[in-house]
């Protein structure tokens, strides 16, 4: 017998939740929207939406246990402006979201697949940065951020060669540069 979903359905976002984005989004021409994408905990999406009532924030991953515990203390701080998503990270970035809808988008610590084998998997492919350009608005901000160093390095190669960002200084995030994930302040541990 299928098990009861409960609220679940609100996190899925390529049923019903994928209308609802779209309504979402319909906001004021000056609403900022964020987005943490593979959120974990969602301290940084958390903090966000307590700071930043007038934005929509959005918190992703892929896990769906982790973006039900990040919904609940959302809603138990009373955050109307915070979104959880359970989704892909590619499948919402590269399909779901809409061009030029993103002011930040915030991806920190995702997995680094350290094997040389599986680098692959990285999220922050060369073809990736074409898909964050393209959710990001004109002066919007990819905020990214790893302890893995080739991980880091590959990265900046592919955004520098991409030829679709430029590097700003810490001004962007400086409304947030005491805010650290579960996985900043183990790195950092
Ligand atoms: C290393 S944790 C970092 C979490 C958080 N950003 C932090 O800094 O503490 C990586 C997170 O990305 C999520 N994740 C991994 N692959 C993903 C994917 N393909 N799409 C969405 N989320 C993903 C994982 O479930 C996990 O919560």
């Amino acid at each position: 017998m299928a098990k009861k979903l409960n609220n679940d359905q609100d996190f899925f976002l390529l049923n019903d939740k994928y209308v609802l984005l779209s309504d979402l989004m319909k906001v004021e021409k000056d609403t900022k929207i964020e987005l943490d994408l593979g959120c974990g905990t969602g301290d940084l999406a958390l903090a966000l939406a307590e700071r930043k009532k007038d934005s929509l924030i959005f918190a992703a991953d892929i896990q769906i246990n982790r973006i039900r515990k990040v919904a609940k203390k959302g809603k138990r701080a009373g955050f109307d402006n915070l979104h959880c998503f359970r989704v892909e990270a590619r499948h919402l970035v590269s399909i779901i979201l809409p061009d030029g809808c993103l002011d930040r988008l915030h991806i920190l610590c995702p997995d680094p697949w350290p094997k040389a084998r599986h680098s692959g998997h990285r999220l922050m492919s060369a073809d990736f940065m074409m898909q964050i350009s393209r959710v990001l608005k004109k002066d919007g901000i990819l905020h990214f951020a790893t302890d893995d160093e080739p991980y880091m390095a590959a990265t900046v190669k592919n955004i520098t060669e991409s030829g679709l960002f430029e590097r700003l200084g810490n001004d962007a995030l400086a409304d947030i540069a005491d805010v650290k994930t579960e996985f900043e302040r183990q790195w950092l541990a």
